[in-house]
């Protein structure tokens, strides 16, 4: 396989597509509307430049990749393809809408249909195409082109060869590696990872430690790579807490119930990294 499809170019979706250029396939990169895919487009240029001038990619691979990457708002673009991942926001019905639209275009009947969701039953989104056996959940991890595990996620009718497909593309192409997930809320990482990052947030809720001192806690008595709310702030509020509302939807356990401290902040567009603004404050 040398061209992929990326649907979505927000904070995973041009890191996904970022990391399949670099790798060296083309990249047909697809977003709703003009003003969406120019953003993503700067975001995914500036991360290609960011790696050039830290040395971490060299002037040819840094043209490499970029010349790879094709950008469009016309999902018939993704027509001819094999493989496409879909990044878009994590809301059921914008992912729905998203599958039911690729189920049309998608011109192979072998093609397969990854989503990067991090909540929404792989089995609920590939009920909204005729081709369920063929529909996966790839989970990548935030920032994509650091971050090496992808959660593979097969529905109960997601066929063998789709599974395989997958991991080799996520263990050979992208020098990922995949961990095999069930397709319940969360899958393995999230359901661990989200009640630790709410914990952190009904301690600041409660004023029992400062959000610096958590996040001092956590990374020099643990030595977690950063704070639960400074990874809260990496994820996006909005994000965490559509998360945990999936998972509280499906256990029903208090450890999901979203934080009023969590609601409040995102009602006041405190969103984390990406509005400059969460439980710190970032230059945009
Ligand atoms: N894109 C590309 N590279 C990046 C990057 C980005 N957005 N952010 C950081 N990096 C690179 C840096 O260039 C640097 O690379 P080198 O070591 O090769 O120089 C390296 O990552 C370390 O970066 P920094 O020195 O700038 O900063 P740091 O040491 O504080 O690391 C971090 C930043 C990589 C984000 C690190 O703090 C970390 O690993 N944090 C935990 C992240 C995490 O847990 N992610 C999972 C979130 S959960 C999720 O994504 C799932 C979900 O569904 C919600």
């Amino acid at each position: 396989m040398d061209r992929i499809g990326v649907i979505g170019c927000g904070l995973m979706g041009s890191g996904i597509a970022e990391v399949c250029a670099r790798a060296g396939l083309d990249v047909v990169v697809v977003e709703r509307d003009r003003a969406a895919l120019d953003h993503g487009r700067q975001r995914l240029e500036a991360s290609l430049h960011r790696a050039r001038d830290a040395g971490k990619l060299s002037l040819d691979n840094t043209a490499f990749a970029l010349e790879r990457l094709h950008y469009s708002i016309d999902f018939s673009d993704l027509a001819d393809l094999s493989f496409v991942i879909e990044a878009v926001a994590e809301d059921p019905l914008v992912k729905l809408s998203v599958f039911r639209r690729l189920d049309e275009v998608l011109r192979s009947r072998d093609a397969i249909l990854a989503t990067n969701t991090s909540s929404i039953p792989i089995a609920t989104i590939a009920a909204a195409t005729s081709r369920p056996a063929n529909v996966i959940g790839l989970h990548f991890f935030n920032p994509v082109p650091v971050m090496k595990l992808v959660e593979v996620t097969p529905s109960l009718l997601t066929s063998e060869s789709t599974v395989d497909t997958a991991r080799t593309f996520a263990r050979e192409a992208l020098g990922k590696t995949p961990i095999a997930s069930p397709d319940r809320a969360g899958f393995v990482v999230n359901a661990l990872l989200v009640p630790y990052l709410l914990s952190a947030i009904r301690m600041v809720e409660a004023n029992v430690a400062s959000a610096q001192d958590i996040d001092t806690g956590m990374t020099l008595g643990c030595a977690h790579p950063m704070g639960p709310l400074a990874l809260t702030d990496l994820i996006g509020l909005d994000t965490t807490a559509a998360v945990a509302e999936s998972l509280y939807a499906e256990f029903r356990e208090s450890q999901y119930a979203t934080p009023p401290l969590l609601s409040r902040m995102i009602a006041a567009g405190r969103l984390g990294r990406k509005s400059g603004h969460g439980f710190y404050s970032y230059s945009q």
